[in-house]
C-alpha cells in the first residue's frame, strides 16, 4: 500500500496549469526512455528494478550475517563514505530509537552502531577507538570502487585493531566486505583473507545503492526488517513505472521542483519537523546534488531541521533572497505520543494547549510555517510519510531515486556520473605524492 502523499497547494500560485501539462509530456517521454534503457548513463539503471529482483537468498545471507554480528559484538562499525554511508545512516536514524547507542544492552538487544571512513579526522577516529575500548567488535567496510581514500585509510587502522583484539583468524569472521564483484584493492584483499563478501551490482551507482548490500547490512544489524524495506521500495517501483502525475506523486514532485527551478528558484530546501529525518535529508542532498549539479547548472539541495532551525535559518528563509523553494518532509504518525500536562497555577501560560500532544503542536508549527513562507514568496510543497516503518522508508528511498533520476534528464545531464568529484581527489593525491598521480 502506498504510504506517501504529496500536497502542492502552496506551490500552485507560482506555477500554472499549462506549465504543468507541458512538463508532464516531457516527463512521460523520459519515463519511456528509461524503460527502454536509453539515455545518458543508461548502464547505471540497475537500481530501477533492485526491489523486485532482490532474491530471498540474499536477504537471508544478510540477515544471517547481521545475526552473527549481533551475537558476537558489542560495537559494529560501518566504514564508508557518500553513497556507501548515507543510506544506512539515514535508515538507522529514521526507524530506530533516537538514542539507539545509549539504550541499555538489554533494551537495544544489538551492538552499538557507529560510522567511520566518512571523514579523515584523527580526532573522530581516536575518539571512536576510545569508545571501542575492550569491547567485542565487528566491522563492515563498504566501497564500490574499493579505492576511496577515506574508507581505505580508516579500514587499515580498524582492521589492525580487530586483528589485535580478536586474533587474525577470528578477525576474518568479524570483517565483512561490501564491494565490486571483481575490481578494486578491497576485493583483492577480501579474497586473499577469506572475508565474508557482498557484491555491489555493476549497474548501481553509489548514491542509488541503499537497497543493495551497501545499505542493507548495517540496516539489518540495527534490527530494521530489511524484507519490509524492500517490499516498500517495490510498491514505489510499480507505482513510478508510469510517469503520470495522477498516479505517481514522485513524478509530480519532480515536475514542480523543475518548474520552480526554471523560474529562478535555484535552491531547494528540504525542511523536516522530525529529528529522525535529519539523515534522510543528508542522503537526499547527495542524491540530488551529485546527480544534478553539472555543466554549471542544477538545483542546489539544502536542508533544515525544524522547529530547531526556525530559530536560526528561519529568518533567512522568510525574508532573504527569493531564490529558494521548500519541500516539507513530514511524518504523519510518530511512534509515541507525549501530551502536555495541566499546571494548576498556569505559571508558564501553557494551559491553553493542555492535553494536546506534541505532534499536534508540531503540526500547527508546520502549517504556520508553510503558510508564512508562501506569503513571504517561498513556494512550497509537502511530502507526507505515513509513519516511521521500514515499509514507508523503502517507499521514500525509491520515490526520491526515481524523481531525481528523471529530474536529471529534464535538466539534460547524465544523472549517474559524478565527474566533478574527481577534481579534489586528483589534487589531493598529487599533494600526497601518490605514485602516478
Ligand atoms: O554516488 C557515488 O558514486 C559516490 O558518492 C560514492 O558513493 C562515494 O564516492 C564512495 O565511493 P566508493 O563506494 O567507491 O568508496
Amino acid at each position: 500500500m502506498p504510504k506517501i502523499t504529496i500536497n502542492i497547494d502552496n506551490a500552485k500560485p507560482f506555477i500554472c496549469d499549462e506549465e504543468l501539462a507541458s512538463i508532464q509530456k516531457d516527463i512521460l517521454k523520459i519515463h519511456d526512455q528509461i524503460k527502454k534503457g536509453e539515455g545518458a548513463g543508461s548502464s547505471f539503471l540497475g537500481w530501477l528494478n533492485t526491489p523486485s529482483t532482490t532474491e530471498y537468498k540474499l536477504i537471508e545471507k544478510i540477515n544471517n550475517t547481521a545475526e552473527f554480528i549481533k551475537d558476537n559484538s558489542d560495537i559494529f562499525i560501518s566504514i564508508g563514505i557518500g553513497g556507501s554511508y548515507l543510506g544506512a545512516k539515514a535508515a538507522i536514524e529514521f526507524a530506530n530509537h533516537s538514542f539507539f547507542n545509549n539504550l541499555s544492552q538489554v533494551d537495544r538487544n544489538r551492538p552499538e552502531i557507529y560510522f567511520a571512513g566518512q571523514n579523515i579526522s584523527s580526532d573522530y577516529l581516536s575518539d571512536l577507538i576510545d569508545i571501542i575500548g575492550n569491547k567485542r567488535i565487528c566491522i563492515n567496510v563498504i566501497s564500490k570502487s574499493g579505492t576511496t581514500l577515506e574508507p581505505a585509510v580508516t579500514f587499515r587502522i580498524l582492521k589492525e585493531l580487530v586483528e589485535k583484539r580478536h586474533g587474525k583468524d577470528e578477525a576474518k569472521k568479524r570483517i565483512i566486505v561490501t564491494t565490486d564483484k571483481e575490481k578494486g584493492a578491497l576485493k583483492k584483499l577480501a579474497v586473499e583473507k577469506g572475508y565474508t563478501t557482498f557484491e555491489i551490482p555493476d549497474d548501481v551507482g553509489g548514491r542509488f545503492s541503499v537497497l543493495t548490500p551497501v545499505g542493507l547490512i548495517p540496516i539489518a544489524v540495527s534490527g530494521i526488517n530489511i524484507e519490509e524495506l524492500i517490499n516498500g521500495a517495490s510498491v514505489y517501483e510499480k507505482l513510478t513505472s508510469d510517469g503520470n502525475f495522477q498516479s505517481n506523486p514522485a513524478s509530480l514532485y519532480c515536475a514542480v521542483r523543475n518548474l520552480l527551478y526554471r523560474k529562478g528558484k535555484s535552491t531547494e530546501i528540504l525542511s523536516s519537523f522530525h529529528p529522525s529525518l535529519h539523515f534522510l535529508a543528508e542522503w537526499w542532498k547527495q542524491l540530488a546534488g551529485e546527480s544534478e549539479g553539472k555543466n554549471k547548472s542544477g538545483i542546489f539541495p539544502a536542508s533544515v531541521d525544524f522547529t530547531t532551525d526556525l530559530h536560526s535559518m528561519g529568518q533567512w528563509i522568510q525574508d532573504g533572497q527569493r531564490t529558494i523553494f521548500e519541500t516539507f518532509l513530514l511524518i504523519n504518525k510518530s511512534n509515541r505520543e507525549v501530551k502536555i500536562p495541566y499546571l494548576e497555577d498556569d505559571q508558564d501560560g501553557l494551559n491553553y494547549i493542555v492535553g494536546k500532544s506534541l505532534d499536534y503542536v508540531n503540526d500547527k508549527a508546520y502549517k504556520g510555517t508553510a503558510d508564512a513562507h508562501k506569503t513571504g514568496g517561498v513556494p512550497n510543497m509537502s511530502i507526507i510519510l505515513e509513519d516511521r516503518s521500514p515499509n514507508t522508508l523503502g517507499q521514500i528511498f525509491y520515490f526520491f531515486e526515481k524523481a531525481i533520476a528523471v529530474s536529471g534528464y529534464l535538466q539534460k545531464v547524465n544523472p549517474f556520473d559524478q565527474p566533478g568529484v574527481e577534481f579534489y581527489k586528483k589534487n589531493m593525491f598529487s599533494l600526497l605524492g601518490k605514485p602516478g598521480a
